[in-house]
Protein backbone atom coordinates (compact mmCIF):
# COMPACT_ATOMS: atom_id res chain seq x y z
CA UNK A 1 0.00 0.00 0.00
CA UNK A 2 2.74 2.59 0.48
CA UNK A 3 5.10 1.94 -2.77
CA UNK A 4 1.22 2.92 -4.44
CA UNK A 5 2.43 6.19 -2.95
CA UNK A 6 4.19 8.90 -4.91
CA UNK A 7 6.15 10.72 -2.16
CA UNK A 8 7.18 7.71 -1.68
CA UNK A 9 8.45 6.44 -4.51
CA UNK A 10 9.76 9.71 -5.57
CA UNK A 11 11.80 9.67 -2.47
CA UNK A 12 12.89 5.94 -3.17
CA UNK A 13 14.29 7.10 -6.87
CA UNK A 14 15.67 10.16 -5.50
CA UNK A 15 17.55 7.65 -3.05
CA UNK A 16 18.74 5.44 -5.26
CA UNK A 17 20.29 8.13 -7.45
CA UNK A 18 22.30 9.23 -4.90
CA UNK A 19 23.38 6.20 -3.98
CA UNK A 20 24.36 5.24 -7.15
CA UNK A 21 25.98 9.24 -7.28
CA UNK A 22 27.80 8.41 -4.31
CA UNK A 23 29.15 4.66 -5.17
CA UNK A 24 30.44 5.41 -8.70
CA UNK A 25 31.00 8.89 -9.72
CA UNK A 26 27.98 9.08 -11.89
CA UNK A 27 27.07 12.85 -12.59
CA UNK A 28 24.70 12.70 -15.55
CA UNK A 29 20.96 11.87 -15.28
CA UNK A 30 21.49 9.68 -18.49
CA UNK A 31 24.28 7.70 -16.86
CA UNK A 32 21.78 7.02 -13.92
CA UNK A 33 18.74 5.83 -16.38
CA UNK A 34 21.27 3.19 -18.07
CA UNK A 35 21.87 1.70 -15.30
CA UNK A 36 18.48 0.96 -14.79
CA UNK A 37 17.90 -0.28 -18.69
CA UNK A 38 17.77 -3.92 -19.65
CA UNK A 39 21.27 -4.86 -21.75
CA UNK A 40 20.57 -8.67 -21.27
CA UNK A 41 16.46 -8.40 -22.29
CA UNK A 42 16.80 -12.35 -21.96
CA UNK A 43 17.76 -12.43 -18.08
CA UNK A 44 16.55 -9.22 -17.15
CA UNK A 45 20.05 -7.85 -16.34
CA UNK A 46 20.57 -4.27 -15.73
CA UNK A 47 23.63 -2.19 -17.19
CA UNK A 48 23.99 -1.23 -13.63
CA UNK A 49 24.11 -4.95 -12.60
CA UNK A 50 26.83 -5.66 -15.33
CA UNK A 51 29.02 -2.12 -14.41
CA UNK A 52 29.27 -3.69 -10.70
CA UNK A 53 30.16 -7.02 -11.70
CA UNK A 54 32.89 -5.51 -14.37
CA UNK A 55 33.91 -3.32 -11.09
CA UNK A 56 34.29 -6.21 -8.88
CA UNK A 57 36.58 -7.62 -11.39
CA UNK A 58 34.79 -9.65 -14.50
CA UNK A 59 36.79 -7.96 -17.04
CA UNK A 60 35.49 -10.39 -20.38
CA UNK A 61 32.46 -11.49 -21.60
CA UNK A 62 32.89 -14.63 -20.10
CA UNK A 63 33.31 -13.63 -16.49
CA UNK A 64 30.87 -11.84 -16.61
CA UNK A 65 28.62 -14.53 -17.55
CA UNK A 66 29.76 -16.65 -15.24
CA UNK A 67 29.41 -14.25 -12.89
CA UNK A 68 26.10 -12.67 -13.51
CA UNK A 69 24.28 -15.07 -16.35
CA UNK A 70 24.55 -12.58 -18.81
CA UNK A 71 24.35 -14.11 -22.58
CA UNK A 72 22.80 -17.13 -21.34
CA UNK A 73 19.15 -16.54 -22.05
CA UNK A 74 17.68 -17.91 -25.34
CA UNK A 75 18.92 -15.58 -27.70
CA UNK A 76 22.40 -16.81 -26.55
CA UNK A 77 23.71 -13.32 -26.05
CA UNK A 78 23.22 -11.96 -30.17
CA UNK A 79 20.98 -9.06 -28.52
CA UNK A 80 23.49 -7.91 -25.42
CA UNK A 81 26.96 -9.49 -26.36
CA UNK A 82 27.82 -5.92 -28.47
CA UNK A 83 26.41 -3.82 -25.75
CA UNK A 84 28.06 -5.46 -22.98
CA UNK A 85 31.82 -5.77 -25.03
CA UNK A 86 30.74 -2.17 -25.81
CA UNK A 87 30.43 -1.41 -21.70
CA UNK A 88 33.29 -2.97 -21.06
CA UNK A 89 35.53 -1.29 -23.61
CA UNK A 90 34.87 1.68 -22.08
CA UNK A 91 35.34 1.32 -18.53
CA UNK A 92 38.94 -0.50 -19.36
CA UNK A 93 39.56 3.01 -21.60
CA UNK A 94 37.91 5.16 -18.71
CA UNK A 95 40.56 3.06 -16.14
CA UNK A 96 43.34 3.55 -18.72
CA UNK A 97 42.64 7.50 -18.79
CA UNK A 98 42.24 8.22 -15.02
CA UNK A 99 45.80 5.94 -14.86
CA UNK A 100 43.98 3.42 -12.08
CA UNK A 101 44.90 -0.26 -12.12
CA UNK A 102 41.90 -3.12 -13.14
CA UNK A 103 40.35 -4.69 -10.04
CA UNK A 104 42.28 -7.73 -9.38
CA UNK A 105 39.74 -10.54 -10.99
CA UNK A 106 38.23 -13.45 -9.75
CA UNK A 107 38.09 -15.13 -12.76
CA UNK A 108 39.10 -13.23 -16.07
CA UNK A 109 39.12 -15.38 -19.54
S1 LIG B 1 19.67 -10.55 -24.44
FE1 LIG B 1 21.25 -11.45 -23.32
S2 LIG B 1 21.04 -13.55 -23.72
FE2 LIG B 1 19.48 -12.65 -24.89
Amino acid sequence: MLGNCPDIRYSVRVGIFLKLKGKTGLSTQKQVINNFKKVCICRSVTGGTIMKAIREGSLSFEALRRAIRVGTGNCKAKRCRPKIEAQLLAYKESLEQSGKKAPSSKANV
